[in-house]
């Protein structure tokens, strides 16, 4: 234990394999972060050569990501579970949700070695609150419901607010995401929030989604953009927070011309009755 109350797991080995483009640092990239190598920078000057938008629809992703996280902390949600949680950059889930409330509890986790060595640097211990950061990955949701730290992190007979931010669409089908979902929201008390963002080839042409998942072919995580009537099937069941599921930037935007920025993505916040 540290001073925080919450226990930090030691540092995995890491492999950062920088010869594969990974989605963490790629999408640093599209942020404008330096926490990316030439195979990443590669990749995601391919991805803006077939949708040159990409770097913007990024930006509003995160804006979404600010937006829901205040948005839930203030129904009086004091804890977070960021599953893909990315590369640190501004406004990260717990300083978001402390300026709401500063006793939040944030787990942090993700299955990229360099999203953990960044953010155990950044986002995690003393200094930043009561926050946790943990490697895991998504495509064993019983493992990081049973993991000690996150137990003792969280009080799972409390509302705690999921997040699969931009995450969901590296899972592809035969790794079951619904039942993942399921599995994840199956464990959360009522009142528990589901914050998600989600790829979709919904508003492109399917040529320029084929080049795209093309590239992620040769990345450590494959691309699965789904289609409006998978994502819905994620949310059966719960109760959709006004306006329910939309694109990205048109979930409460701040301004009228931040609503208009081209995402290929969905994006919603729901309740679990
Ligand atoms: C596009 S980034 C999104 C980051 C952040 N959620 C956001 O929206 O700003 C996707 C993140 O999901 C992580 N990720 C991909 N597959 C994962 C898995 N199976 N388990 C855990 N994390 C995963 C990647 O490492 C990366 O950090």
């Amino acid at each position: 234990m540290d001073g925080t109350g919450l226990a930090q797991e030691p540092p995995p080995a890491t492999d950062l394999r920088p010869e594969i483009p990974h989605p963490a640092r790629i999408y640093d990239y599209f942020l404008g972060g330096k926490d990316n190598f030439p195979a990443d920078r590669a990749a995601a000057e391919q991805i803006i050569a077939i949708a040159p938008g990409i770097p913007e629809a990024a930006k509003a992703n995160r804006a979404f990501l600010q937006r829901a996280v205040r948005f839930v902390a203030e129904q009086g949600v004091d804890q977070f579970l960021d599953i893909g949680t990315g590369i640190p950059t501004e406004g990260n889930t717990h300083e978001v949700a402390q300026q709401v409330d500063p006793q939040v509890r944030v787990v942090y986790v993700d299955n990229d070695p360099i999203v953990l060595a960044h953010a155990r640097a950044l986002m995690a211990g003393p200094s930043h609150g009561r926050t946790l950061a943990l490697q895991a990955d998504l495509r064993d949701p019983a493992a990081i419901l049973a993991d000690q730290q996150v137990r003792e992190a969280l009080d799972f007979d409390r509302p705690i607010a999921l997040m699969l931010i931009a995450v969901l669409h590296f899972i592809d089908e035969e790794q079951d995401p619904y039942g993942i979902v399921k599995t994840l929201l199956d464990a959360l008390a009522p009142g528990s929030f589901l914050i998600m963002s989600h790829g979709t080839g919904d508003f492109g042409d399917p040529a320029q989604t084929e080049a795209g998942k093309e590239v992620y072919r040769r990345a450590a995580a494959q691309a699965t953009p789904r289609p409006r009537a998978q994502i819905e099937r994620f949310l059966e069941g719960l109760e959709l927070v006004e306006p329910g599921l939309v694109v990205i930037p048109q979930w409460r935007p701040e301004s009228a011309g931040a609503a208009d920025v081209w995402a290929p993505g969905y994006a919603v916040v729901a309740r679990k009755r």
